[in-house]
């Protein structure tokens, strides 16, 4: 390493580390996450500029793509072939050879890698109430899963979840874990305003769970991870890393929220009221990446509800239009993925990455994984549900190769038109930034996987 290098790293770390525990009161937020972003890129060696990402505002001279006739043409890498040239033919190569390549790329490029050794969670049953959704009686549990931190004491990690389940349930039920946020009768006000990512044209989804017998979780992400760059240092990125800035393959903020879902499996496997074995997991933009990642890395996962996810979840990342990868890895959200993804904006371009949403997409098979978006005019072209419609038509081969059934077509449907006869299920609901009204699509095919779904 250059001189010049090692004293401009040593220069941005006692700077960030005199902020986060003695000035953190004074520094913006904003700026603690830019110190960090160039703390990364010089650890990595970058002195290339990070390219702008396009604008959300289609006024805008810089306004992302959104006509299909302007997306350049690009090549995706084959899931189903080995990084040395040979195809692969059958399950077992998918499984011992090719799929663990795929993994490694997403880790070491994307993702970030779990530690090697992570504090154990330990889960805390806080309260519990017997109260109504809807018509329908259920149990709610909240809990808190403390991190041990005695390694690490200045920081702490209490991951918050929230279990809901029918009261009148006669054995384990099927669970939805949701990335979201808990309105607590024990910690917020009474009568709060309904969340309006909730609001649609159908039975609020959890409603509709429960009347099916099944139950549903809630975990908070920014328990574990907070959701901004100035935050790495703290969570349980932080906690792991003993306050230290990240190493270019540490996991990302998605990673990390993904390893809470984790543990809260770990606890349903204790719960006698819930069937660990049928465990979704849903999620809506940055949560519903959150939601493919967790599936893609955590195999108790059985079903997936992936909504509007765009990039960084099921959009093709080499594709330009709506969101790009310039954006993800800039200072509002490289905290998303480890720090070599900031390469992708900047030294290399998209077209450079290994692996792309597909094969994220093919992580999850031969699990049944329902890619959902609203419709373009209303919800804006930004999450590209074409981008993420590829990301699930070019999943299909290693589906197929598992014995599964793909999506079945390759041309992009109307909104409204439920791609949902195979294990790789695509629908664009009529409304906007929210998977409300795609749940019960989402519950109608998921009953044929999980069964015993109750009609009333
Ligand atoms: C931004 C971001 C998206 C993300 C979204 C959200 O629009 O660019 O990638 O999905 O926020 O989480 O609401």
């Amino acid at each position: 390493m250059k001189k010049g290098l090692v004293l401009l790293l040593f220069l941005i770390a006692s700077q960030l580390g005199h902020a986060q525990f003695s000035q953190a009161a004074r520094d913006s937020l904003a700026k603690l996450t830019a110190q960090d972003h160039a703390l990364m890129k010089a650890q990595m060696g970058i002195t290339a500029p990070n390219r702008n990402g396009a604008s959300g505002d289609p006024s805008s001279p810089t306004a992302a793509n959104r006509y299909e006739s302007k997306v350049p043409p690009y090549t995706l890498p084959d899931p189903l072939r080995l990084k040395n040239g040979v195809a692969v033919k059958n399950a077992a190569d998918w499984w011992a050879k090719r799929r663990p390549e795929i993994v490694d790329d997403f880790e070491r490029e994307i993702y970030g890698r779990l530690p090697a050794k992570i504090p154990a969670t330990t889960w805390i049953l806080e309260q519990t109430r017997d109260t109504t959704v809807g018509r329908y009686p259920i149990k709610e549990k909240y809990l808190k899963g403390v991190v041990d931190h005695s390694a690490f004491p200045e920081l702490s990690v209490e991951i918050e979840l929230m279990v809901a389940t029918p009261a009148g349930a006669t054995g384990p039920v099927p669970v939805v874990l949701e990335f979201g946020f808990i309105r607590s009768p024990f910690r917020a006000p009474a009568g709060a305003p309904a969340n309006p990512m909730m609001a649609a044209a159908e039975p609020d989804w959890k409603e509709q769970l429960i009347s099916r017998g099944w139950g549903y979780a809630i975990i908070v992400p920014s328990s574990i991870q907070a959701d901004n760059g100035a935050g790495l240092r703290q969570g349980i990125i932080g906690l792991v890393n003993k306050g230290q800035p990240r190493k270019p393959d540490d996991w990302g903020a998605l990673r990390a929220w993904a390893w809470g879902a984790s543990r809260a499996i770990d606890y349903f496997e204790t719960d006698k009221d819930i069937d660990a074995k049928r465990i979704a997991i849903e999620g809506l933009s940055r949560y519903g990446k959150a939601a493919i990642v967790a599936m893609a890395f955590e195999p108790r996962i059985s079903l997936g509800f992936i909504g509007s996810s765009g990039a960084g979840g099921a959009k093709i990342l080499r594709r330009d239009f709506g969101e790009k990868v310039e954006n993800l890895a800039s200072t509002g959200e490289y905290h998303w993925f480890c720090g070599n993804f900031i390469k992708y904006a900047s030294s290399l371009t998209p077209a450079d990455l290994p692996v792309d949403a597909h094969e994220l997409v093919a992580l999850c098979a031969p699990r049944p994984v329902f890619i959902s978006s609203g419709s373009p005019q209303v919800e804006g072209q930004w999450v590209d549900a074409k981008g993420m419609f590829l990301g699930a038509v070019h999943a299909g081969p290693v589906y197929t190769l598992l014995g599964k059934k793909d999506l079945g077509t390759s041309q992009f449907p109307m909104v409204g038109t439920a791609l949902c006869d195979g294990e790789i299920a695509f629908r664009q609901h009529a409304g906007g930034h929210t998977t409300g009204p795609n749940w019960s699509t989402w519950i109608a095919w998921a009953c044929r996987y999980w069964g015993d779904c109750k009609y009333d």
